[in-house]
């Protein structure tokens, strides 16, 4: 398996693909990685001639040192997974040096809007540090197609955008959510979680998947309250926002109307921050 921390020297191998018009796939991650990464990297080899893995905890991205701090990092377990799926794959994985030329700044983005509320309202600068590494990682791999999982549904919008106002040639493409057996989304951040709280946690996909079945009938605001009472009455958690938004351009929506819709939750359990969403219709 090829590993590389010099993205000199993966841009060369990569332009023997670039050159012949072989389709590249991408899967970007910070690691720890878990079953839901590996379904991107499963579906990218699937779809692509080569597929690069890059592993890097963007420090841009973080809000809150003490996330930053504890963020797990596990690259010898993280190669091992990636090598049960194909040991073809390209492994990236650079220091911070390496991205950031000795200037850890973001750029600032504007996303047409996309990025002023629920994560970016609660993380300030989150985006524009996710839009800065996108970018860098984007140049260097030159994907055609890269592969995105929902969870972060908002993220992988603003990546959408970000493409599409750089005029980038890259398909990003959405994966459904991978989840635990009962029921909580697969997150590196579930690693930080006792057994008592990752039980605890299958709480919030149980409560959105209450409230998918009550939008049926009800209107966005009795969602609301009863996701906000669900929670009040669940002890260890907190609430960062509850919010139901259409899904393409992330409005906080008030009554149903002809778009999408997707309820988006972010809570702490014990001082970890989990979040998730679904689709209303
Ligand atoms: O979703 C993530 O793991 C990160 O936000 C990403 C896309 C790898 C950028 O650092």
């Amino acid at each position: 398996m090829l590993i590389f921390n010099n993205k000199a020297r993966l841009a060369t191998v990569l332009s023997d693909y670039i050159n012949v018009k072989a389709p590249i796939g991408f899967v970007p991650t910070m690691g720890a990685l878990h079953d839901g990464h590996l379904s991107l990297i499963r579906r990218s080899a699937g779809e692509n001639e080569v597929t690069v893995v890059s592993i890097f905890v963007n420090p841009t991205q973080f809000n809150n040192p003490e996330d930053l701090e504890k963020y797990p990092r596990t690259l010898d377990a993280d190669i091992e997974k990636i090598k049960t799926v194909s040991d073809k794959i390209i492994v990236f994985a650079p220091t911070v040096y390496e991205m950031y030329d000795g200037n850890t700044a973001s750029a600032h983005f504007s996303f047409d809007g996309l990025e002023n509320q629920m994560e970016g309202a609660f993380r300030p600068g989150h985006f524009d540090g996710v839009g800065t590494i996108v970018k860098k990682l984007f140049e260097i791999v030159q994907p055609t197609n890269a592969y995105f999982g929902e969870k972060d549904f908002q993220q992988l919008q603003i990546v959408k955008k970000l493409v599409e106002k750089e005029g980038m040639p890259i398909n990003v493409i959405g994966c459904p959510i991978s989840r635990e057996a009962n029921g909580l989304a697969m997150s590196s951040r579930n690693e930080r979680l006792s057994g008592t709280d990752r039980e605890k946690a299958a709480g919030i996909y149980k409560i959105l998947k209450e409230a998918q079945h009550r939008s049926k009938d009800q209107d966005f605001a009795s969602v609301k309250q009863f996701v906000h009472n669900a929670f009040a009455a669940l002890p260890g958690f907190t609430m960062d926002y509850f919010e139901i938004a259409a899904e393409d351009d992330l409005k906080p929506a008030v009554s149903e109307g002809k778009k999408k819709y997707r309820a988006f939750i972010a809570v702490f359990l014990s001082n970890v921050r989990l979040i998730d969403n679904i689709s209303l219709n």
